[in-house]
């Protein structure tokens, strides 16, 4: 029996989302949405698509939730995105409620799923759908680092005319303008990218890495990227269904590690069947591991005031 991923929010994310994981076959997805026909529309799609892709996999789309029971893996996608002019954080309050609701309906349905939140403030989003859906941290973790890597890891190829694989890279902290992309430790093939690149254009690649979001925007003006942040989730979904255990930067809940307590921040986690296996230490310096601090204590400014409301 195929593996089951329930994606909340059929937008632009949830619904490319649900495709690459069609396309690639491994599960069966159901696609919830609030707005009527839409996602039994876009599903019914996708699923016409297999005969010509070559998938079985089954897709089908709900405005209620008894059809997502017993999943393996809950992605939320769920909320409003951003619109020129506004910060991720500028969608606290809103999608706090969304994504509250959406963990209320989904976690008893599928008490031994993997929730993973996609949806902005993505760190503050994570921490809230822990806390309402009482699952154990090893099953809440949160999509951001791999998208940032990736559009640093983009930058730097174009920069050095190399392929995007030969990239090797980290981008820890909040999905948010305080992120921290790593120049410590990253390489391309091998070679310390501060030996290949000068540390003038290295700052013009970081600064347009923290602002890799808001570029999008400002082009598309009527949502977010969800090309790369959907590859980035399935890339997620994969490494926890197919037991992968593979390294990759995500929200996870901290307890000590990088000097971090009670938050979900982004670093390098082990992602296996059993969710965040572990949480990798790499070697910060000291410039490193403040700004990380600094990234956490934006973090923390947004549960506080999710605390304030819920008290
Ligand atoms: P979208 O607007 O295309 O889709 C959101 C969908 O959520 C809509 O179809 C809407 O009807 C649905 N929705 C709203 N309330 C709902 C509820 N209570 N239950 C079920 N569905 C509900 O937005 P898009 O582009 O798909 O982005 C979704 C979220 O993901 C946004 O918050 C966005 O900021 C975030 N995002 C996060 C990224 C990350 O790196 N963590 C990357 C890209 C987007
Ligand atoms: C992004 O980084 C909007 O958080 C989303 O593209």
């Amino acid at each position: 029996m195929r593996k089951k991923v329930t994606v909340v929010g059929a937008g632009n994310v949830g619904a490319t989302t649900a495709q690459r994981i069609v396309d690639k076959g491994y599960a069966d997805v159901v696609l919830v949405d609030v707005i009527e026909g839409m996602p039994q529309g876009k599903a019914l799609d996708m699923l016409q698509s297999g005969p010509v892709t070559g998938s079985d996999a089954y897709v089908a789309g709900a405005n209620t939730y008894e059809p997502t029971a017993n999943s393996d893996v809950v992605v939320i996608t769920a909320g409003i995105a951003r619109k020129p002019g506004m910060s991720r954080d500028d969608l606290l309050l809103t999608n706090m409620k969304i994504v509250g609701d959406v963990t209320r309906q989904v976690a008893p349905r599928s008490p031994n799923a993997v929730l993973i939140v996609v949806s902005n403030p993505l760190d503050a989003m994570v921490q809230h759908a822990f806390k309402v859906s009482g699952f154990p941290k090893q099953r809440v973790v949160g999509m951001a680092g791999i998208l940032d890597t990736a559009r640093f890891r983009t930058f730097l190829a174009q920069e050095l005319k190399m392929s995007v694989t030969n990239i090797q890279a980290h981008v820890l902290g909040g999905h948010g303008d305080s992120m921290v992309p790593l120049i410590g430790s990253t390489s391309a093939a091998g070679v310390p990218v501060s030996q290949l690149i000068s540390m003038q254009r290295l700052d013009e690649i970081v600064k347009r890495t923290q602002n890799g979001g808001a570029e999008i925007v400002s082009l598309l003006k009527t949502g977010s990227a969800y090309y790369a942040p959907s590859a980035a989730v399935e890339q997620m979904v994969e490494a926890i269904l197919l037991d992968r255990k593979s390294v990759l930067p995500c929200a996870a809940y901290l307890e000590g590690e990088y000097g971090i307590t009670g938050l979900f921040v982004g670093v390098p986690v082990k992602l296996g069947a059993e969710g965040v296996e572990s949480v990798v230490q790499v070697r910060l310096t000291s410039e490193e591991d403040a700004a990380l601090k600094k990234s956490a204590a934006a973090v923390r400014e947004l549960v506080e005031i999710m605390e304030k409301k819920t008290r």
